[in-house]
């Protein structure tokens, strides 16, 4: 039973965090010619509009890219976020916000490749249909553990792989776990980007112990917290789990969490840790 719809979270300050570093990845993979593969297991719908009923109900997108998209920003990786998020709206209005396969599209090279999963049968076909045109792409309704099965390894033998369930089912976490080893096995020289929320506390921190306790090296942990744990929010925050992270990625989001920190909220707590060394 699939009830998640991310139509009523885009934009929030979870996705501000994943996307920007979905964004430096991708950035980093960009500098060299030889083209890439970005897999993304979770895709969602691809674009969303943020006047639609869905974002309106919940005004998420309020608390994360309505705080930043108009500010003069210092960080490269900040602007070219901002830079991609203004190409699908115009100066003074703030209507659409991308999904990470959205962003991959925007961002990538004809030569390089896109593949996607997503599950809902609502959502599927929207995103499937922003890619009809694409050469190098493959967008299937399936689930995304079966996806690594049959699209994992990719021709091209560099790339991002974007983990980003929604965690409706607590198994999911264990699903992620497994899903991990099951990629990684199959295509080690990827970076992998595994997004997560911050419910409660203690239940992170064993997740985040698990993925460690996989033996999988170079593992990078970035989150942003605008709520403290005590605050009784829901959500208090999200982080980004990133194996084999690009060499310039930690000190990239020192930069963009201290430049973003103050417009998110004011007492907004941030960290980016090298969990475990290469
Ligand atoms: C958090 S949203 C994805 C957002 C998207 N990655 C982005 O950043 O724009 C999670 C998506 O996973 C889909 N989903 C849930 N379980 C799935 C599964 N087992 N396989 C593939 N997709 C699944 C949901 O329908 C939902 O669209």
């Amino acid at each position: 039973m699939l009830s998640y719809r991310h139509s009523f979270h885009a934009g929030n300050h979870a996705d501000v965090v994943k996307h920007l570093v979905q964004v430096a990845i991708l950035d980093y993979l960009l500098k060299k010619d030889k083209p890439f593969c970005y897999h993304d297991s979770h895709a969602g719908a691809g674009l969303y509009s943020l006047l639609a009923e869905q974002a309106q109900k919940t005004n998420e997108y309020q608390g994360g890219i309505a705080k930043l998209w108009q500010h003069e920003v210092q960080n490269p990786t900040l602007q070219r976020y901002i830079d991609v998020i203004k190409q699908l709206n115009t100066d003074d209005e703030l209507a659409f916000y991308p999904g990470s396969p959205k962003i991959a599209a925007l961002m990538l090279r004809s030569t390089d490749s896109i593949q996607a999963t997503e599950l809902h049968p609502t959502d599927y076909p929207i995103l499937a249909s922003q890619f009809a045109r694409r050469r190098y792409s493959r967008i299937e309704n399936m689930d995304a553990w079966a996806g690594f099965k049959a699209m994992l390894p990719p021709l091209y033998k560099r790339g991002l792989v974007l983990i980003d369930p929604p965690y409706e089912l607590k198994t999911e976490y264990q699903d992620v776990v497994a899903g991990l080893q099951l990629a990684y096995q199959r295509f080690p020289q990827a970076t992998y980007a595994i997004w997560y929320p911050v419910i409660e506390r203690d239940a992170v921190e064993a997740f985040i112990r698990e993925l460690v306790n996989t033996g999988i090296k170079n593992q990078l942990r970035i989150e942003l917290c605008p709520h403290s744990d005590s605050s009784g929010y829901g959500m208090t925050g999200s982080g980004m789990l990133v194996i084999n992270p690009p060499y310039t990625l930690a000190a990239t989001m020192r930069e963009v969490l201290t430049e973003i920190q103050p417009h998110v909220a004011a007492n907004s707590d941030w960290q980016v840790h090298q969990l475990v060394p290469e």
